[in-house]
């Protein structure tokens, strides 16, 4: 049985218009096995401010998952507002997650710097904010991967 149940969460509003395809969710689900998780929970939604941060409580506090991966929304854009809704639930901001996804994809893009992506704890759960692209979500989930067990035993 795997360990962890992890809850995966794409902010698009093309996604969610049904004029794109989940593919940065489903690289994150590709993704999950390497950690001993099993995703439980999958959905794509619209840069919603208010959507994201009740899909966010709705996976942490009634579904009860241990790790939520969201994609998009991080960059500059008028409708990026996944940080700021992950902001609006989290009890605890983890930045050294942040910075070694930062840190790691800037030796592959300098467009790294533009991803205002944030790491954080909302009771037992970790919420992690990814960029949109599947490329990003690989190189950004990878940096940071190997520790995530560690982080969710001491939370739980
Ligand atoms: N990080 C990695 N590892 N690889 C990438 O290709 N793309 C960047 C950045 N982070 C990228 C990355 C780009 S182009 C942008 S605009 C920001 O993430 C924000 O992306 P988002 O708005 O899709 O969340």
């Amino acid at each position: 049985m795997k360990r962890w149940r992890v809850g995966v969460l794409t902010a698009s509003d093309k996604g969610a218009r049904g004029e794109r395809e989940d593919l940065s969710g489903e690289e994150i689900r590709s993704l999950i096995p390497r950690m001993d998780g099993e995703v439980v929970v999958s959905e794509m939604i619209a840069d919603d401010w208010y959507t994201i941060r009740q899909r966010l409580i709705t996976f942490a506090d009634q579904i009860q998952v241990d790790l939520i991966v969201t994609t998009g929304g991080t960059g500059f854009a008028p409708r990026d507002v996944t940080p700021e809704a992950t902001r609006s639930v989290i009890d605890k901001e983890a930045p050294g997650l942040a910075e070694a996804m930062r840190m790691a994809s800037l030796k592959k893009t300098r467009y790294a710097l533009l991803s205002r992506a944030v790491v954080g704890i909302r009771g037992k759960t970790l919420i992690i904010n990814l960029p949109g692209s599947p490329k990003a979500v690989r190189e950004c989930l990878e940096a940071i991967i190997d520790v995530l067990p560690h982080g969710l035993d001491v939370l739980t």
